[in-house]
């Protein structure tokens, strides 16, 4: 049965949701059975619940304007929204409690609810790596897929331009407030020999050690990581800073770090293990005596006494021993010294000087291109540190899902979180393929197993440590669909309306001409209660004359009343400061760029007996063909000849319930250059079934189609 409907989510820039919805249901109305809003269904009424938490109470304690304690938040509900299951362990007890999983909302909510439901106490090992306060909008690059779509012109790549990710500009007291927050709410999960690995850069790092200190304690401080992270620029200067920061701290002051070793650099090896035996093993000779006096070590070896003020090392049978086993060298000197094999020896003990953990190579197949994305080999070697198979890792900052990717290698349990939505998609798509992968090698292995006359365990090195789980779950917690945009939603405005952004003020976003700026945000329209903070935040600027803009999407009626008010008040003479209120949804000038025409996709999916047949027919994207559009139109025309190049990637559920998308399978190539299928052939369940077909766009865009067979 064809079906075809219209957008329902949206990332790529900021969408009137209630136009959307409107839209959705008067396609309804008119009387398309076939097409069916493919929301989810309306959550459970939220019972938000009152956390408490322990109020930080460490010394030092570092002062900023505005420091507010944080001593008891609100948790709401959160609802399911995807899950991934490719064996159906979910089912199980036991899969649904070691399953991953991913939160998209802001972590001040999601932490709330985790405390709130079960996993206060719980967490084994916590990164984070949050925005830095650097002042800038992280970018990613965004292309479309297919060999002749990237097709260069004139040395150009044939790109969508850049999405804004997130943004990373605050006021300096704003950055410290934020992080106080979650680093009270991040202890309080903390299983009490749990760790917290913290990673800044060097304008921020003495700040937050400080904000630990207090929320953790001193004695809870294990170290001061330093990873070099990019080699020397040549055109740097005076000192150029190559590395960040990575703080640990534990939340008793009792827990331990495992002792973890590195492989021993190949510089080391050539420095220190220069001497073989014939047939090739490689040793150093290493000294067999320690400081005396020490009962029992002082004694003759083979005609020679320790030197003055030091004793042998080992007590005379072991030396015995050691000698027999051909361990012992007298070297030219006389001095008995002890061969130490390379292949015996652990590697090197890790320090906190990290210049052997590479970033990502934007080539590497771990690249996403999701900005700041950290490498697969850093998270591994703090997931070694700090937890053991089986443990629950946490990152509240996922980005691009590392963290979640390397736990899930490694055997951990995870819990990720992000408030893009292009991160949540990014890491939910790392995540299918490894798992899936690992799937493929557990099958693999099986097979071998079966084959193996011998059984027994498996003594290649190489192996995965086993998953905890092979599944995970996508929820959100509170409703971000308008609000993930707010970044890229406040830079177009800007642009559109000529608003030089401002980064040291922590209420107004910036100035155009001599007024101010406050971009309210789109997840809400105008209202008293943001009229009277603007009105708080004058009176505790006395001097301050200038005129105010207001941009927001639209206003509630009560704001009329409110405006008219200030005016009266200010034609008195008793406050200097017009105010002037732009709604970007009703604004015949700037209002334009808010309008979104949703994509939308022509899907025919049948049975045939015991299968179900799904073809993808057509897919259309506005906001793509118009980016492309302002860009050049001769590239589209030349280039975009297949709507498969528009498309990111396909995920199908074929017993949709209403409520989450459960995906059954996923067609994500892996390479740019490749394109999706269209075409699937997938086992039909019994019975009058939904069929939910999501298909999300090269910008992030996601359209589901709903089809009943
Ligand atoms: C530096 S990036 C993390 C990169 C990540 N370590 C990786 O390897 O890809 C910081 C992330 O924090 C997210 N973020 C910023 N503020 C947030 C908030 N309040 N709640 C949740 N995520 C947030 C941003 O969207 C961004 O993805």
């Amino acid at each position: 049965m064809p079906a075809k409907k219209t957008s329902t989510k949206k990332t790529a820039k900021p969408v009137v949701k209630k136009q959307v919805r409107a839209a959705s249901k008067a396609a309804a109305s008119k009387g398309k059975a076939e097409t069916v809003v493919a929301e989810p269904a309306a959550p459970p009424a939220p019972k938000p619940m009152e956390v408490k938490l322990t109020a930080a109470k460490g010394r030092p304690m570092l002062q900023w304007v505005g420091k507010k304690p944080l001593s008891r938040v609100t948790a709401f509900p959160a609802q399911l929204a995807e899950t991934f299951d490719p064996s159906g362990e979910l089912a199980t007890a036991n899969g649904a409690s070691k399953t991953g999983n991913l939160y998209y909302g802001d972590n001040k909510e999601v932490l709330a609810h985790l405390l709130a439901n079960g996993c206060r106490g719980k967490v084994d090992l916590i990164y984070i790596d949050p925005p830095f306060d650097s002042g800038a909008d992280y970018v990613r690059k965004v292309t479309l897929r297919g060999k002749s779509a990237l097709a260069k012109l004139e040395g150009e790549s044939y790109s969508l331009g850049e999405q804004v990710q997130y943004t990373d500009i605050w006021a300096n007291d704003n950055y410290l407030q934020f992080m106080y927050e979650r680093l009270i709410l991040l202890k309080e999960l903390m299983s009490e020999d749990g760790f917290l690995f913290l990673h800044l850069n060097l304008d921020r790092s003495h700040y937050c050690k400080s904000l630990c200190d207090e929320v953790f304690s001193p004695d809870c401080f294990h170290n001061q990581i330093i990873w070099k992270r990019t080699a020397a620029h040549a055109d740097t200067q005076g000192v150029g800073n190559v590395h960040d920061v990575i703080l640990v701290y534990s939340k008793s002051a009792e827990a331990k770090l495992k002792k973890t070793f590195v492989p021993y650099s190949p510089e080391y090896i050539e420095s220190h293990y220069s001497l073989a035996d014939a047939d090739g093993r490689k040793y150093q000779l290493v000294d067999l005596t320690a400081p005396g006096p020490r009962k029992g070590l002082m004694y003759e070896f083979k005609g020679v006494w320790p030197p003055t003020g030091r004793v042998w090392s080992t007590l005379p049978d072991k030396m015995d021993a050691l000698d027999k086993a051909g361990r012992v060298v007298i070297t030219a000197e006389g001095r008995p010294r002890k061969k130490q094999y390379l292949d015996e020896m652990s590697g090197m003990p890790v320090h906190d000087l990290w210049d052997d953990v590479h970033p990502v190579n934007s080539q590497a197949l771990e690249a996403t291109g999701y900005p700041t994305q950290k490498s697969e080999a850093l998270l591994s070697r703090i997931v070694d540190l700090g937890s053991n198979i089986g443990g629950i890792v946490l990152d509240c900052f996922i980005g691009s899902g590392t963290t979640a990717a390397v736990a899930q290698k490694l055997g951990r349990r995870w819990i990720g979180c992000d408030i893009n939505k292009g991160a949540i998609q990014t890491t939910s798509k790392r995540l299918q393929g490894i798992i899936r992968e690992q799937l493929a090698e557990q099958e693999q292995a099986a097979a071998k197993a079966k084959g193996d006359l011998f059984g027994g365990e498996s003594t290649d090195k190489n192996v995965h440590a086993t998953p905890a789980a092979f599944s995970f779950r996508s929820h959100r917690v509170n409703d971000y669909d308008m609000a993930i945009q707010h970044n890229e939603a406040v830079a177009l405005a800007c642009e559109h309306i000529g608003v030089q952004r401002t980064k040291t003020d922590s209420y107004f976003d910036g100035t155009q001409g001599k007024r101010l700026v406050k971009i309210i945000p789109f997840n809400h329209p105008l209202s008293p209660t943001d009229l009277e903070q603007l009105k708080g935040e004058l009176k505790a600027r006395e001097k301050e004359e200038r005129d105010i803009l207001l941009v927001c999407l639209g206003k509630e009626l009560a704001c009329e009343s409110w405006l008219a008010e200030w005016s009266r008040l200010r034609k008195r003479g008793d406050v200097p400061n017009k105010i002037e209120v732009i709604e970007l949804r009703t604004d015949p000038k700037y209002g334009k760029f808010m309008t979104h025409a949703p994509a939308s996709a022509k899907v025919s999916v049948k049975r045939k007996g015991s299968e179900l047949h799904v073809n993808l027919e057509d897919f259309i994207s506005p906001t793509i063909i118009e980016r492309l559009d302002s860009q050049d139109s001769r590239l589209f025309k030349a280039h975009v000849t297949d709507w498969r190049f528009l498309v990111d990637c396909v995920m199908i559920d074929p017993a949709y319930n209403g409520l989450s998308f459960n995906i059954a399978l996923t067609d994500l190539p892996e390479k740019k250059t490749d394109l999706v299928n269209g075409c699937y052939t997938l086992p039909a369940p019994e019975g009058k079934t939904t069929v939910a077909v999501k298909i999300v766009d090269m910008l992030g865009e996601e359209v589901v189609i709903l089809a009943e067979v």
